[in-house]
């Protein structure tokens, strides 16, 4: 990151380039190996989207590639001149000085860095032995050579482009790929994700919108980056960081947490003791459209209603399939947004209890 530089900062307001830390990978994939240690073992991962120089994903999987087992490590990065933000990076020492560096392909082109085990097998490789090319194209995902690196893969893990989350997604799903990737929370109510988080084809991740040590996510960002929103800060070297709440995990790899079932009151308890009042010392209220009762707080759904819910999407941050069914989102049985007394809810998804 050092040797970024920003030669033209003047499409100043749109902002793709965050980048994920070291602790936030190996923390959450921590979290699959802990309920499969062989959640990677003999996989191909790629990580598109990234800037495999500095980028912790392809630091993190290049330095543990023994330790998870793995067959190969893909990263690719996108061209500079292709980026959303109208920046001109320097070629790093490490491009310049390999005999790969082309000078008429820097800006123009993708990087793919690959790390593949030793012709005897053996998985004893680290970050020196990432080996280097220019891709033909720029790098984008969607391009005939991003798809064809995603069908080699088993898993994909990164930081999709906010931008482009919902295409990122499809690209996904098209090629029934397993996936790791960052995302905001917003996108649980987007008409593109909401049916595969109701259909058991991705879930969230171990961290969601959760703060650690007194945190949300934090990224970092590029230097050019003005410091004129209260979540970015400068630690003491200048590196500038932004911290987003509502980020978070998707996965369709299975973790603990989600096997874990929310404790809960009963409806009579939640009447009697609840801390909400608009729950304490009154009847849950029902939908104008909908046989169901809203419950406002996750917190709040009782543990011995057997008909439908309606409950916040947090709930998705929450749910374990073993105590709940997802059943629909947002509509009422005419097809229209759930409503009490004629006013719509929040965003609210349909649960009932297993
Ligand atoms: C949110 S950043 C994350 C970077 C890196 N994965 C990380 O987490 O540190 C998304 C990256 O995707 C790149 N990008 C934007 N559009 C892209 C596309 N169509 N195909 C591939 N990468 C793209 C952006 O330039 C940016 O570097």
């Amino acid at each position: 990151m050092a040797n970024r530089r920003n030669l033209d900062s003047a499409h100043k307001g749109k902002k793709d380039e965050f980048y994920t830390q070291y602790e936030d990978v190996e923390r959450e994939v921590n979290a699959y190996l802990d309920y499969d240690k062989d959640t990677f073992k003999d996989k191909t991962v790629l990580c598109p989207c990234d800037d495999p120089e500095w980028s912790s994903f392809t630091r993190y999987f290049a330095q543990n590639f023994k330790k998870l087992g793995l067959k190969k490590l893909i990263t690719t990065s996108f061209a500079n001149d292709s980026k959303f933000e109208d920046i001109r990076v320097e070629p790093s020492d490490y491009e310049k000085s390999s005999p790969n560096y082309d000078p008429n392909k820097t800006f123009t082109h993708g990087k793919v860095f690959v790390l593949e085990r030793k012709p005897d097998g053996s998985c004893d490789v680290d970050m020196n032995d990432l080996k280097w090319t220019y891709l033909e194209g720029d790098g984008d995902f969607r391009s005939s050579e991003g798809k064809k690196l995603r069908n080699e893969a088993d898993i994909i893990v990164t930081n999709p482009p906010f931008s482009l989350f919902r295409e990122f997604v499809a690209w996904l799903m098209e090629a029934n790929k397993k996936f790791l990737i960052l995302g905001n929370q917003n996108a649980i109510s987007y008409k593109e994700i909401y049916p595969l988080l109701i259909g058991g084809k991705m879930w969230i991740g171990c961290r969601f919108n959760e703060r650690v040590n007194g945190k949300n996510l934090t990224y970092r960002v590029p230097d050019f980056y003005e410091m004129n929103a209260c979540e970015l800060y400068q630690d003491n070297n200048g590196d500038k960081y932004i911290t987003v709440p509502g980020t978070g995990w998707f996965t369709n790899l299975d973790h603990g947490r989600r096997h874990q079932p929310l404790s809960l009151m009963s409806m009579e308890d939640n009447i009697k003791y609840s801390k909400h009042p608009a729950i304490k010392g009154q009847p849950y209220r029902k939908y104008d459209n909908c046989d169901a009762i809203d419950i406002p707080f996750v917190d709040s759904i009782p543990s011995d209603y057997d008909g439908l819910m309606g409950v916040p999407v947090t709930f998705f941050g929450k749910y374990c399939p073993e105590q709940f069914e997802l059943v629909r989102f947002r509509k009422g049985d005419d097809g229209k947004d759930l409503c009490i007394d004629g006013k719509p809810t929040y965003f609210r998804v349909l649960i009932r209890r297993k």
